[in-house]
């Protein structure tokens, strides 16, 4: 099979960022022909020594604009992806699906004014793309980011979430942008100290932000743990807040990472 008829194209990686022992970011060349929505998520491979390719999905953390594309992982111990991920170093091959794949996108509402964006770990990345393009800055009049993690040195790009509220596009309407940083397994001022699931439960959320959550005018992106991603979507589902579906849009839409 000649390249052109192959459904990947071999990228190279340009830098790398360890935020934690188990957390780290790169970047890698973006494909002119690679099209994503703010949210989507590429199909990435590595090459195994045995030759075979390991495809695992990972949602970009960069923007549709951008001329790279940049990825922020875990590392699972004994994980067959991230085992050989963690080990590549800046100038090798990365393999990306010539298509973007899911649904976790602005384009799953209608309508709403408050936009909720929950997420745990890793979940953060299709949120931090959304957060760079204009859309959702010019769509909502508020948008909260909630990023629950279990340590304090977890919570990654905390700078740069800063520097995209000052950028030209962005800076008149950062206003609208509450962020919430949930740690919870450690006490950490400045901080909240539960799961998003107790938090949405106990009301402490909605008070936290002083703003309530509610049908008639909110939408809530969930990504993330699973168990947190389908709990959530009960809670939410007892406001009257349903998934939303092509054909009956709704306000909520969930990406589960495993
Ligand atoms: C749509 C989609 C988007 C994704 N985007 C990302 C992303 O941006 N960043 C990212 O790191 N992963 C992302 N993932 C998860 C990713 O595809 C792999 O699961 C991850 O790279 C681990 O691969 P592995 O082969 O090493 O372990 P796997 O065999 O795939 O997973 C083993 C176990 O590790 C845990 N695990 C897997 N992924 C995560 C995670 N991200 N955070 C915490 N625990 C995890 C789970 O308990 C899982 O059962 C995404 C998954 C999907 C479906
Ligand atoms: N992070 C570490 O220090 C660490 C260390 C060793 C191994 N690992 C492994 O790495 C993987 C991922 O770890 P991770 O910390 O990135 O992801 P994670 O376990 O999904 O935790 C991330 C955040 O999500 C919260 N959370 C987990 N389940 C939830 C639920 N059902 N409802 C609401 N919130 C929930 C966690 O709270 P809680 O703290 O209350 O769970 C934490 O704040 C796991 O498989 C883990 O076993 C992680």
């Amino acid at each position: 099979m000649n390249r052109a008829q192959e459904k990947f194209t071999p990228q190279t990686i340009t830098h790398l960022h360890t935020w934690t022992p188990s957390l780290f970011s790169f970047r890698c060349t973006r494909d002119a022909g690679f099209r994503f929505t703010a949210g989507q998520f590429a199909r990435l491979g590595v090459r195994k020594a045995s030759g075979a390719i390991v495809w695992r999905g990972y949602s970009m953390v960069s923007s549709p604009f951008d001329e790279f594309l940049e990825f922020f992982s875990i590392v699972v111990p004994g994980g067959e992806f991230t085992s050989e991920l963690s080990q590549l170093a800046v100038g090798d091959e990365i393999l990306v699906e010539k298509q973007a794949h899911g649904f976790l996108t602005l384009s799953r509402f209608v309508d709403g004014d408050h936009l909720w964006l929950l997420a745990t770990g890793t979940g953060l990345a299709p949120f931090l793309s959304m957060l760079q393009d204009f859309e959702v800055w010019q769509r909502f009049q508020r948008i909260v980011l909630v990023y629950s993690v279990r340590s304090e040195e977890e919570l990654a790009y905390r700078d740069m979430l800063d520097e995209i509220l000052t950028r030209e596009y962005v800076a008149e309407h950062a206003h609208k942008f509450t962020f919430v940083p949930v740690v919870t397994r450690e006490q950490v001022p400045g901080c909240l100290n539960a799961r998003i699931t107790d938090l949405l439960t106990s009301g402490v959320l909605e008070q936290h932000v002083g703003l309530p959550m509610q049908a008639q005018n909110s939408r809530v992106l969930l990504c993330g743990n699973p168990e947190m991603v389908e709990d959530c979507r009960m809670l939410l589902q007892q406001r009257d807040m349903q998934l939303s579906m092509m054909r009956k849009p709704g306000a909520v839409a969930v990406e589960n990472y495993w």
